[in-house]
């Protein structure tokens, strides 16, 4: 199992769980506007602790085009693994929208 920390609060994920799943499963409304297909970075989140270290190419690729290389990473690209503690920085209720996005692939 991974721990999974945010805000404080701490959740026990199966080990893999794709990260916006995991957030949103614990009932966080987080974007993933585009389906977790690393094109929108609505599923942005930046990391306290556990931040993995891979990336893979297409996150790389879209951070690097958005010039937000080594500023937030796409939880839509990550896996839960050890601990992560991590900061969820687009959700429905931050921004108003009325929809979180398509389902996850
Ligand atoms: S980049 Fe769109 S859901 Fe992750």
């Amino acid at each position: 199992m991974a721990t999974l920390i945010i805000d404080g609060n701490s959740y026990e994920v199966a080990d893999g769980t794709k990260l916006t799943v995991a957030i949103e499963n614990q009932g966080i409304d987080i974007l993933h506007r585009c389906g977790g297909n690393a094109k929108c970075t609505t599923c942005k989140v930046t990391f306290n602790a556990g931040e993995p270290d891979a990336m893979n190419e297409g996150e790389k690729a879209k951070l690097e085009e958005k010039g937000d290389l080594g500023e937030y990473r796409l939880s839509c690209q990550c896996l839960c693994v050890g601990t992560m503690d991590v900061n969820v920085l687009m959700t429905m209720t931050s921004t108003g929208l009325d929809d979180a996005g398509p389902a996850l692939s």
